[in-house]
């Protein structure tokens, strides 16, 4: 008789006696002269299903062939475990080979574990424990994203992946073209000719979906978007991807303090979420990795992030140096601060998430809403332990003649821009909104050190293999 292939993480919710059939790949193999013990895993859950094969004549051959990394269909009798480890395992019927695995050649064979090792062969790597649990972890935070904002009545904008505009005005974009670089075509001034490029004038990758984002929520009222952005900074650090996904939710009406309340409570909900729904893959990581993972992801959702003005934050990092605190970069009003900095309030003087606020405008981006003190903006940076910065957002500038002025004070191009200056234009209103880095998030996550493992298919500066 025929019968459905069961998953490994409902294989094991199921009752001994019933016969079954799964599927997967062999994490290992071992036994004696008697009896086979394979730990099968299917990528459903960290956790592995025992098959027991008796070695007959039959079997033997068959058992020849299986190692780690192999594909097996395994049919059998779904019965309780009299070894330690597991409650349930699959006294095997029969099994079938579908794919061989070459052990000699097998990436994953090899001693050398290392995430560093594991990043050369990260097309392979989705199949060892860890990269199946963060990957995992990966797509139900999307999905809680998405869940989130939309029990909240959000919109979900799709903004653009090419665009004309800089939208934090960093210069750090990848451009866009279909011209032919061995010849590129030359206007008067012998400059390139992007009149005659793809889209008629010079284009790059997004550095953030902001500025459409903003369109839509002076127009449907609280927005988000989800989607890759690209930075072309060469920036080496394990914080930093080429590619990287945004979360920027963006809402009319929303002052600083209603921006900041949003940001921790979403934050908050994520980080429940993981643990709620994610408890396996969550645990996982904690045992094998960070003893402190599951504590530390507990204390942020139990304690009230601190807020504080920029202005408040240097007194503080001053203090520290006067107090003998060595930083690798100089600390003073007006500097941006670096993840060091970040770290040492969060972690060494509040041991907690803290929200900065005020920043000098000449470190941040045109759009944030001026202060009357004319040198801050209502900017807001979220500062995690571990991370530093995991969100980034403000108050917008809704005053026309202001957002004009400091775009020309900027030395930006108001042509390229007048499209979201009419949102000032035409009804403006006020609005605030942010951006989380999605990977950031999942470093605070999954207790993983470096940004490049916690996407598939990580993009670095001379890195862009699979
Ligand atoms: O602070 P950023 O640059 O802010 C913006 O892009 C705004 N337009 C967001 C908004 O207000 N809608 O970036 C936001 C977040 C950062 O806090 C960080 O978590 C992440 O994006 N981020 C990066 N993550 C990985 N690699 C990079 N190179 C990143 N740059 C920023
Ligand atoms: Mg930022």
């Amino acid at each position: 008789m025929e019968i459905l292939r069961t998953k490994v993480i409902d294989l094991l919710k199921k009752a001994a006696g019933e016969e079954v059939l799964a599927k997967g790949w062999v994490r290992t193999k071992r036994g004696n002269k008697e009896i086979a013990f394979i730990a099968l895993n299917d990528g459903s859950t960290v956790k592995n299903i025992q098959i027991v094969v008796d070695k007959t004549p039959e079997t033997e051959p068959v058992l020849a062939k299986i190692g780690t990394g192999t594909c097996i269909s395994v049919r059998g009798m779904l019965v309780e475990s009299v070894g330690s480890g597991q409650a349930l395992e699959i006294k095997a019927s029969s099994v079938e080979v579908l794919g061989e695995c070459d052990p000699m050649r097998y990436p994953l064979q090899k001693k050398d574990t290392s995430f560093e090792y594991l990043r050369t062969v990260a097309h392979m790597r989705p199949r060892t424990n860890t990269f199946g649990a963060i990957f995992r972890l990966r797509s139900q935070m999307a999905f809680a994203i998405h869940e989130y904002f939309h029990s909240k009545g959000f919109v979900y904008l799709h903004t653009p992946l090419i665009t004309a505009s800089d939208a934090e005005g960093a210069g750090q974009m990848f451009q866009v073209t279909t011209l032919d670089l061995e010849n590129v075509p030359r206007n008067k001034k012998g400059k390139p000719d992007y009149a005659k490029d793809f889209f008629g004038k010079q284009t790059s990758l997004t550095v953030s979906g902001q500025l459409e984002g903003e369109l839509g929520a002076t127009a449907l009222g609280e927005i988000y978007t989800f989607g890759p952005t690209f930075r072309a900074e060469n920036s080496n650090t394990p914080r930093h991807l080429a590619e990287f996904w945004m979360i920027e939710p963006e809402m009319a009406f929303y002052d600083i303090k209603d921006n900041m309340d949003l940001a921790e409570d979403f934050i908050k909900h994520l980080v429940r979420y993981a643990l709620d729904n994610c408890r396996d893959d969550i645990q996982f990581l904690n045992d094998r990795y960070d003893p402190e993972l599951v504590q530390r992801l507990e204390s942020v959702i139990g304690t009230e992030f601190v807020r504080l003005e920029y202005t408040e934050g240097i007194k503080i990092l001053e203090e520290a140096v006067a107090n003998g605190t060595q930083f690798e970069y100089p600390v003073s009003w007006g500097v941006d601060l670096q993840s060091e900095h970040e770290r040492y309030l969060v972690e060494k003087h509040f041991g907690k998430p803290v929200i900065l606020t005020g920043y000098p405008k000449d470190i941040k981006a045109f759009y944030m809403k001026q202060n009357p003190d004319g040198k801050t903006v209502r900017a807001m940076d979220v500062l995690f332990p571990k991370i530093g910065e995991i969100i980034g957002g403000s108050e917008r500038e809704a005053d026309l003649g202001k957002l004009e002025s400091r775009i020309d004070e900027l030395g930006m191009s108001r042509r390229n821009l007048e499209w979201y200056i009419d949102t000032r234009r035409f009804g403006s209103c006020p609005h605030s909104g942010f951006g989380l880095g999605f990977e950031r998030l999942l470093l605070f996550i999954t207790g993983m050190q470096n940004i490049r493992d916690v996407i598939p298919f990580p993009r670095t500066p001379k890195n862009a293999e699979f």
